[in-house]
C-alpha cells in the first residue's frame, strides 16, 4: 500500500515468488475466476501447485465468502501453463486501484499473454435468464478511476479481443455478447442507475473486470471477458436483489459454464 512503491516492481516480485513456489518459469494464460466460474480451474487441466494468495506479495485473503483465495498453476493438455487467480481484489474493498490490478500485472510479469477475466454480474437484457454466460464486447468504466498513472494514453479499441470472442463462438454458437458496466459498488444499482447504464449502451452491470482489462491492455495481453448473468439488474426484474441469490445462481450454473470455459481454454 506504499504509494511510493513501484507497482510493476511489486508484480515482478510476486511473479518471482510464483515461479519459485511452482518451479514454472513462464505461464501462458491467466484466468481470473469470478462468482460461478471457479470449477473451471479443475476442468482445464492438472493443477500442479496451489498457493494460498496471502503467501504472494501484494495478494490478500479474499474479502468475500465464496471466493477461493488461491493461485493455482495448471498444466494444460496442450502443454501450455495456466495461472488461475482465485483471489480478486475488488475496487469496493477500498485498497485502491493498484491492488485491484496487481493480479493482472503479476500474470503479465509471469509471462502471460492471454488474460481471461470472468465475473458474476447483473443483466440488463430481460432475455438473459440467471445462469446465462455472456461474452464482454466492450466496457463502460464508471469507477471514475484508472490503473494507469501519468501520461499513459493507451488505446482501448478492441480491448476485448474480437478474435477470442469469435473463437468462443466456435465452441458455443449461442453465446451472446454485451457491454459491461463497471460500477464502484458494493451496493447494487438503483433502478434509475440501471436505466442510465442501459441508455449509455450498457448490457451488463458489475463491480470488477474493466479496471483489470485496462491494466491487461497496458501490459499488451490479449483479453477475453465473460460474465455469468447471476440475476437481472434492479428494476429489470420485479424482484429485489440479494447477494444470496447471486451466489445461488452462480452455484447452479457453475458446472455448465465452467465446462464451456474449459473448452474455450483448450481452443486458445
Ligand atoms: Cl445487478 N449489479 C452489480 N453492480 N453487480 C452485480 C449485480 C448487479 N449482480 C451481480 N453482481
Amino acid at each position: 500500500d506504499d504509494p511510493t512503491a513501484d507497482p510493476f516492481a511489486l508484480a515482478q516480485q510476486a511473479a518471482a515468488q510464483i515461479a519459485e513456489a511452482t518451479g514454472v518459469e513462464r505461464h501462458d494464460i491467466a484466468l481470473t475466476l469470478g462468482s460461478g466460474w471457479a470449477k473451471a480451474a479443475d476442468l482445464i487441466g492438472e493443477t500442479t501447485h496451489t498457493i494460498p494468495a496471502p503467501e504472494i506479495v501484494g495478494f490478500s485473503k479474499p474479502a468475500l465468502e465464496g471466493h477461493v483465495g488461491t493461485l493455482r498453476s495448471v498444466a494444460l493438455p496442450s502443454g501450455k501453463r495456466a495461472l488461475v487467480i482465485g483471489a480478486r481484489t475488488h475496487y469496493y474493498e477500498g485498497h485502491g486501484v493498484r491492488r485491484v490490478v496487481h493480479s493482472v500485472r503479476t500474470a503479465a510479469a509471469a509471462g502471460v499473454t492471454t488474460m481471461i477475466l470472468t465475473n458474476g454480474a447483473g443483466g440488463i437484457k430481460p432475455a438473459w435468464q440467471p445462469g446465462t454466460p455472456v461474452l464482454i464486447s466492450d466496457h463502460i468504466n464508471l469507477t471514475a478511476d484508472s490503473p494507469l498513472e501519468g501520461a499513459t494514453f493507451i488505446d482501448l479499441t478492441d480491448l476485448y479481443s474480437a478474435r477470442l470472442r469469435e473463437l468462443a463462438r466456435t465452441i458455443d454458437s449461442s453465446l451472446d455478447e454485451g457491454v459491461y458496466v463497471q460500477n464502484r459498488g458494493p451496493h447494487y444499482e438503483t433502478p434509475a442507475e440501471v436505466q442510465m447504464a442501459k441508455a449509455m449502451g450498457g448490457h451488463i452491470v458489475g463491480m470488477s473486470t474493466a479496471l483489470e482489462a485496462i491494466a491487461a491492455r497496458q501490459a499488451g495481453m490479449e483479453i477475453l471477458g465473460m460474465s455469468l448473468i447471476t440475476n437481472l439488474a434492479a428494476g429489470i426484474s420485479p424482484e429485489p436483489l440479494s447477494h444470496q441469490e447471486v451466489i445461488d445462481a452462480g452455484r447452479a450454473a457453475e458446472p455448465v459454464i465452467s465446462a464451456l470455459l474449459a473448452k474455450i481454454v483448450a481452443a486458445i
